[in-house]
């Protein structure tokens, strides 16, 4: 193997020209032999399209090369570029020489050239991503995140890191992780028989977190604009194409904001991410448009150009309510919005985003800032076509007063939260922020049907694998 890192496909399927001598290293996705010579497409991840390498029969060592280079073998090509005669690409590699480093056995090798079920691939998640379409995913996937930093950077918010272990349910809807070292044949119990966690590694019951926001407000009332983007748990039971056990939030959380610059971040936010993708990723995007769904183009465009509609919640059940539709749940005021409503009114009320704002005070989280009727908290979800929520988020409560009476409204134990109510006692101010789910915002990006295909290694009830 060459010291230098060899040149990747991408670069020589855009840039490269004839007479140039490339070393190339990926993976065989096919061979065709002919009389006199083969072919073989190479992948390396880098690229949708593969480069194809013309091998001719005087190559050293031809049959037993040929033999080794079945789909799935890893491959080192030192050659010569040429000006393709054949149609679909511009440019080919003619071998000089070929290593092969580890060869691939076509009669157990799971990823044979056909198409295969998502489902399939699932079950072979440690070989999916060298398929075509998953490899497109991770492609965008990556995409997302740079974009996501980028536009967070150039506009001055600081990248905070909020624990991964926390003491506390920001979402206050129970649906959390224990994370302990007690060991569980011999669990150390209270006088009243219930476990007891003051043994246990941090003296205290932990969890996995759901949510950086509760840290990202602390980080806010010291730098104004800050934003998380790293991985959440959540132990809800949904065996749905729209939820993870574990997927990444982005969070940026801005101090001096209201309700109405969060909403116009969430906008400009989407807007910027889907307008780096296109721009960054063309051939996966017009993949998707071939392959998966061909909306994806349309909607990027769609969501670029216009402006999101922007409604209260009561509006919106008012639209509901008039709608020539039964639902599964029977819409009324009070009710949390199901998937079901979230879509109607994107896809086929609106056909664009939705920002819902103003939701009833009792089916959102305790942070949320008390309106003035006491009926509603300055809420807002944004609602995708296809997806239904891709953003929570909400202007905080930043009254002390308010907040714990809210706190305890909700069965919570203030004390638990004294560091949190602190941040109000000293230099409160008015602040905003949301949590956009990374993996929503890929599928909605992509087309994919199942959130389960555009995370590397899912984690989902009953699974864990990998
Ligand atoms: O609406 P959620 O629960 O909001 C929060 O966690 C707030 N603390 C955010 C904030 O204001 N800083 O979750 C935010 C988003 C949802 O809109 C959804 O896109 C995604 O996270 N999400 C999930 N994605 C995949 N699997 C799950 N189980 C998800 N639960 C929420
Ligand atoms: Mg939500």
């Amino acid at each position: 193997m060459t010291s230098d890192r060899a040149k990747r496909i991408i670069d020589i399927l855009q840039q490269g020209q004839p007479d140039e001598q490339v070393t190339v290293q990926g993976w065989v996705r096919t061979k065709r032999e002919s009389k006199g010579f083969s072919f073989m497409e190479l992948n390396d991840g880098s690229f949708m399209a593969n480069l194809q390498v013309v091998i001719n029969a005087d190559l050293p060592d031809y049959e037993v090369v040929i033999k080794k280079i079945n789909t799935g073998a890893s491959v080192e090509v030192v050659g010569t570029l040429v000006t393709s005669q054949g149609k679909g690409q511009r440019i080919e590699l003619r071998a000089a020489s070929i290593t092969v480093f580890g060869e691939a056995d076509p009669e157990t090798y799971p990823l044979q050239k056909k198409r295969h079920s998502f489902e399939f691939l699932r079950s072979i998640g440690h070989l999916r991503a060298r398929t075509n379409t998953l490899s497109a995913v991770f492609r965008v996937r990556n995409a997302c995140a740079a974009a996501i930093h980028q536009f967070f950077q150039e506009r001055g918010f600081l990248w905070i890191h909020a624990p991964i272990i926390t003491a506390n349910d920001c979402e206050g809807a129970g649906e959390l992780f224990t994370v302990t070292s007690l060991d569980l044949q011999k669990l150390p119990q209270t006088a009243d028989q219930k476990v007891d966690f003051t043994q246990d590694f941090f003296g205290k019951k932990a969890y996995l977190t759901v949510s950086g926001q509760l840290q990202a407000e602390v980080m806010a009332m010291a730098f104004r604009d800050v934003y998380t983007f790293g991985p959440t748990f959540r132990a809800e039971n949904s065996n749905t194409s729209r939820h993870l056990a574990e997927f990444w939030m982005v969070e940026p959380e801005m101090a001096f904001c209201n309700l109405q610059g969060n909403m116009d971040l969430a906008e400009d936010f989407l807007k910027y991410v889907f307008k780096y993708v296109l721009d960054h990723c063309q051939a996966d995007m017009e993949f998707f448009q071939e392959r998966i769904d061909k909306t994806v183009l349309a909607t990027a465009e769609n969501i670029i150009n216009n402006q999101f509609e922007r409604l209260t919640y009561t509006e919106a059940i008012a639209i509901l309510q008039k709608a020539d539709k039964t639902f599964e749940f029977p819409v009324n005021w009070g009710l949390d919005l199901q998937s079901e409503h979230e879509r109607y009114l994107a896809e086929e009320v609106f056909k664009k985003p939705v920002i819902l704002t103003n939701y009833p005070v009792e089916i959102k989280a305790f942070y949320m800032r008390l309106d003035e009727d006491e009926k509603t908290v300055a809420a807002m979800d944004v609602l995708a076509p296809n997806i239904g929520e891709i953003i929570g988020g909400s202007q905080r409560e930043e009254r002390l007063d308010v907040l714990e009476r809210r706190i305890i409204q909700q069965g919570m134990d203030p004390a638990d939260l004294w560091w949190y109510l602190d941040l109000r006692r000293y230099g409160t101010v008015p602040h905003a922020g949301f949590g956009l789910g990374f993996e929503r915002l890929v599928q909605f990006m992509t087309g994919m049907g199942n959130i389960r295909d555009v995370i590397p290694f899912p984690r989902f009830p009953e699974n864990a694998d990998f």
